[in-house]
């Protein structure tokens, strides 16, 4: 998987993505990070990658004509195109599937107010928010993206059941972890656990991930799959 990322700040990538397991990706090249500077596609002297709103407002809008060059001197093929941006569609666990099966993707870095629609017009195909809340640029936002995508793709996280049976995935909240010791400061790790009965562990995390699922995230429950035990513990 090729992930080319366009920004004003290429220098934002050069660290977080160096760890772990998305690190461990790039060096065994299951996937390449391409981050293209589109300042290196300004034409004046002092590299202007923004200008004023037409029809006044504040915050500086990014112009169009250097993101249209990189995007047209970095990308190829017929890809996705993410626009990072408050205005798009929620990044989802679903929507991270999708694209997670595209050989390549790319991804714009909105920054300051935003940027020039024609952008969102002409070339974005997918803008893309990744919650309620605005950030001061898209770079944090394309770094979610592609740490979301890569620990999908084959071979990236150690076993694919962790994959599959990531939290959300399910359609709820995952159930509460536990590791050594087992007991800490007074706390201890609940006995069905350390009892070796694999039908009763199952069932006591199914019931955590109900309950945590109710508690913080009840709107998961109308499109969870439910079975009919699941149901009678919730109404109980
Ligand atoms: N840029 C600023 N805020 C953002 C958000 N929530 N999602 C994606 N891009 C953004």
């Amino acid at each position: 998987m090729r992930f080319h990322v366009l920004t004003l700040f290429p220098e934002a990538f050069a660290q977080p993505l160096q760890f772990s397991i998305v690190a461990r990706a790039v060096q065994r090249g299951q996937i390449n990070i391409d981050v293209a500077d589109i300042r290196d596609y300004t034409h004046d002297a002092h590299g202007t990658a923004d200008d004023y709103q037409f029809g006044g407002g504040h915050g500086m809008v990014m112009k169009p004509e250097p993101v249209f060059e990189a995007a047209e001197a970095t990308l190829s093929a017929q890809i996705p195109v993410i626009l990072t941006t408050p205005q798009g569609e929620l990044l989802t666990q679903k929507l991270v599937e999708e694209l997670a099966s595209s050989p390549a993707i790319a991804i714009i870095c909105g920054h300051y107010a935003g940027v020039d629609e024609r952008i969102a017009e002409g070339l974005a195909t997918r803008p893309v928010s990744i919650g309620d809340y605005v950030l001061t640029g898209g770079e944090l936002p394309a770094m979610i993206i592609i740490d979301a995508v890569t620990r999908l793709l084959p071979g990236v996280v150690g076993s694919p059941e962790s994959v599959a049976g990531d939290s959300i995935t399910t359609g709820l909240l995952q159930h509460p972890l536990y590791t050594r010791p087992a007991e800490f400061r007074g706390m201890t790790v609940p006995e069905v656990l350390l009892s070796g009965h694999h039908a009763e562990i199952d069932r006591w995390r199914r019931r955590k991930s109900l309950e945590r699922t109710l508690e913080h995230r009840p709107d998961l429950l109308s499109t969870a799959s439910l079975t009919n035990d699941d149901r009678r513990y919730l109404a109980g």
